[in-house]
């Protein structure tokens, strides 16, 4: 079953002067073993729609419905969402409070009732998904590095084993290594069936790995779909805060002096098309 969201309008601080409509009817869905990136620059609304879905936030109108449970028409049922699915904020690091590393990892799947016979091979699992070995799980998570502080943030929900998991802008502040290594494990974890909804403002990351986009502007989507379809689109008009993929700026530009190459991200591809163009 999928998530959907249809015509999600949200409003904080409704009928006062501090009034803001964040979200102004936006639709989307993804489905288990997908990876859907909702993109935007700030104030765009993305960390808005992320926490509706895991009924972080109600819709003021609209539905959101994750596998058949809407968000919003019944709190007691919140509880199965936020077992569905699973959310990382930004800079997760910043939530970790226990004193080791197993204990964090160990709260989540505590907190929903599983067993605790079966708690440190839910540990294990989860450190083995983020690349961590069994000794990190007797350390302290605030003397680990900034990187590995991340991964056990990020295990802490693995270790529930959500459906989807939603992040929101998961590589802010990493190094190239580190968003690689990121990277990697979002698409293990997508082949293995779990679905991934990636804010970013990252246009390229999201061109390179998702299966569909959702482009967010002043709360309103702009675009949404395959990464063909986005950056076909984005070649007419750049999207305002967002910085275009070098390689398609490059294409778009050789287009326009006539050079026959396909809108693309990928420097393989467009590499390629200048050959055979040049050899016309
Ligand atoms: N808790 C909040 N209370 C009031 N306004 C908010 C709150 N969170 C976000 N907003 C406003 O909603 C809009 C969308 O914000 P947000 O969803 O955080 O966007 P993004 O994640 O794309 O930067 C912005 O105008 C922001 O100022
Ligand atoms: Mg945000």
């Amino acid at each position: 079953m999928p998530i959907v969201v249809e015509n999600l309008v949200h409003i904080y601080h409704e009928g006062t002067p501090l009034e803001i409509e964040a979200l102004k009817g936006v639709s989307m869905n993804a489905t288990p073993g997908e990876w859907v990136s909702i993109v935007g620059h700030t104030g765009s609304g993305k960390s808005t729609l992320a926490q509706h879905l895991n009924a972080l936030l109600v819709p003021t109108r609209g539905k959101v419905i994750i596998d058949g449970i809407e968000v919003g028409t019944d709190s007691k049922e919140h509880r199965k969402i936020r077992q569905l699915v699973g959310l990382i904020f930004q800079y997760p690091e910043q939530q970790l409070f226990e004193e080791t590393v197993f204990a964090e990892i160990a709260f989540g799947p505590r907190n929903w009732g599983v067993p605790e016979g079966e708690i440190p091979s839910r540990v294990s699992e989860a450190l083995y998904l983020v690349g961590l070995d069994e000794s990190f799980s007797k350390r302290s998570p605030f003397q680990l590095s900034g990187g590995e502080k991340r991964r056990v943030a990020i295990a802490s929900v693995l270790s529930v084993r959500p459906r989807y998991l939603v992040l929101d802008e998961p590589t802010a502040g990493l190094d190239s290594k580190g968003k690689d290594e990121l990277c990697a494990l979002l698409e293990k974890l997508k082949t293995s069936g779990t679905g991934i909804i990636h804010v970013t403002h990252d246009l390229e990351l999201a061109l390179d790995f998702s299966d569909k986009i959702l482009v967010l502007e002043g709360g309103k989507a702009l675009l949404w779909g395959s990464p063909e379809i986005i950056v076909e689109e984005l070649i007419e008009r750049g999207i305002e805060g967002l910085v275009m993929p070098p390689v398609v700026e490059l294409a778009r530009r050789l287009r326009d002096v006539g050079f026959d190459v396909p809108v693309t991200w990928k420097a393989q591809v467009l590499a390629s098309a200048i050959e055979e163009n040049l050899q016309k």
